[in-house]
């Protein structure tokens, strides 16, 4: 049977999830405290770049099975499960800020009165949904609810696709009727015979943890052997792809690039760390990711260095300001660090990227970079391009034309995508990573 469900939280997860779990039939609030952001939603516009997901939105809308509101106490009475989809960035020392989780916690407290499910979308450190139950208890004096740990794992790019099609789903709870619960809900992906894992609380929780942490983990590992391969005169790509002919292995996550970032992977590790050493345990692999994920962004700088001599005074296009293609999403791109260290030796900026440079603007407004809406306007008169963000239009980028535009002759691809002996053949000095 579908369920009345609010979904607190309209970003990239909590949209997903409402346009999402409204398709199987259930019916939808989402709840945001961002005005502009409801009444965005409202109208059947997106108010993040993430491929299909307007096509969504409008249907369900049009259907009267989806609305958005920043009326949180009636959305919270009238539900019958609550997602919490909030954020929960990392605080300066690399803990997890929860307070947008306490803020929603707080306001289900001051609204319950009949049976709910409350389901944590958020990635939040183990014994959060505990906390939330005791949290909930003490406000509230009311018990007759449940709380499920139910993480995400889509992939910004490809989260509605990711939404339709998991490759598993994560549900830790602790009574049948909230089993009964989710299995409603999530009836639709039986269709498909998508695997359900049904645990307890504390093994969701870190399911989640040690999933993304792995993935960084055989990220920044392929990074190493790419920045090894390129002293040996070896190809990382072919050394990726037998790897990954590996049964154990798999090819996925073995694309050497600038270090990985996003709002999740390099909060997700540091989280993982202070979770470890809250009950005493050694997280040193954890430590040692970290540690070589920052020093690879670095090194992307330190090339172009080497290259360009000096990089005082050296104008610089960044095509790639997202941390990924087929994103807007800038939190945590090697883009920034990258600029930083740019800034940092005296280089202009001249950035460019399909989807990210609203958000890019917040961390670093112009003129400190300067933007450009077309690729070759940010190439014009500059000494080298430096590709950050694996976007098909830097892919398929008009090299003859490039030439003409640029006063140097440098590319630095730090996601390989250009063919390395056709760019050398036109006369630019190309470096990729892991391969000479
Ligand atoms: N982005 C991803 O790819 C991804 C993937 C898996 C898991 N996660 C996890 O999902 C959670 C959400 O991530 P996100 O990227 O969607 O974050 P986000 O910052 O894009 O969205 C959070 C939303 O919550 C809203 N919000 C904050 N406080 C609120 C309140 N009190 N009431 C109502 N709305 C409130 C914000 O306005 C914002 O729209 C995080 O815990 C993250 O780690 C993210």
């Amino acid at each position: 049977m579908s369920k009345r469900i609010t979904v607190i939280g309209t970003g990239y997860v909590g949209l997903v999830a409402a346009v999402g779990l409204a398709d199987f039939g259930n019916s939808l609030i989402g709840v945001d405290i961002d005005e502009n952001k409801i009444n965005t939603l409202n109208q059947g516009i997106p108010t993040i770049y993430e491929p299909g997901i307007g096509e969504y939105l409008k249907r369900n809308i049009k259907a009267g099975r989806l609305e958005f509101t920043t009326d949180l106490d009636n959305a919270i009475k009238s539900a019958e499960v609550i997602f919490i989809a909030v954020g929960t960035p990392p605080k300066d020392n690399g803990d997890v800020d929860l307070s947008q989780v306490t803020s929603v916690v707080k306001s289900i407290a001051a609204n319950i009165s009949e049976y709910k499910v409350i389901v944590t979308k958020s990635t939040v450190p183990i014994g959060t949904n505990k906390w939330i139950k005791e949290t909930i208890k003490k406000e509230s004096g009311f018990r007759d609810f449940d709380i499920v740990s139910n993480p995400e794992f889509l992939r910004e790019g490809k989260a509605v696709h990711d939404f339709f099609h998991p490759d598993r789903i994560i549900i830790g709870h602790e009574t049948e009727q909230a089993k009964e619960y989710m299995t409603d809900i999530y009836r639709s992906l039986n269709l498909i015979q998508t695997p359900f894992v049904w645990c307890n609380i504390e093994t969701a929780e870190l399911i989640k943890y040690a999933s993304n942490t792995f993935l960084a983990t055989k990220i920044t590992f392929i990074n190493q052997m790419a920045n090894l391969a390129e002293a040996i005169n070896a190809d990382i790509h072919m050394i990726a792809k037998a790897m990954g002919m590996d049964g154990r292995i798999s090819p996925k996550f073995l694309h050497p690039g600038p270090g990985y970032g996003g709002s999740c992977f390099p909060k997700d590790t540091k989280a993982l760390i202070h979770i470890g050493e809250s009950v005493g345990v050694d997280m040193s692999v954890v430590r040692a990711v970290i540690k070589a994920n920052e020093e690879q962004k670095y090194l992307m700088v330190a090339k172009l260095k080497q290259y360009l001599g000096t990089l005082h005074g050296k104008s610089i296009a960044l095509l790639g300001l997202a941390f990924k293609a087929e994103t807007d999403d800038v939190r945590d791109s090697p883009a920034i660090n990258i600029v930083e260290k740019l800034l940092e030796a005296g280089s202009t900026i001249k950035a460019h990227d399909p989807k990210g440079i609203e958000n890019f603007k917040k961390f670093y407004p112009p003129p400190r970079v300067n933007y450009f809406e077309d690729e070759f306007d940010a190439i014009d008169g500059v000494d080298a391009i430096i590709i950050c963000t694996e976007w098909n239009e830097y892919r398929n980028l008009d090299l003859e034309r490039a030439k003409k535009h640029m006063r140097g002759n440098l590319i630095m691809d730090t996601r390989n995508v250009l063919d390395s002996e056709r760019t050398k053949k036109l006369g630019f000095i190309y470096k990729g990573i892991g391969r000479n």
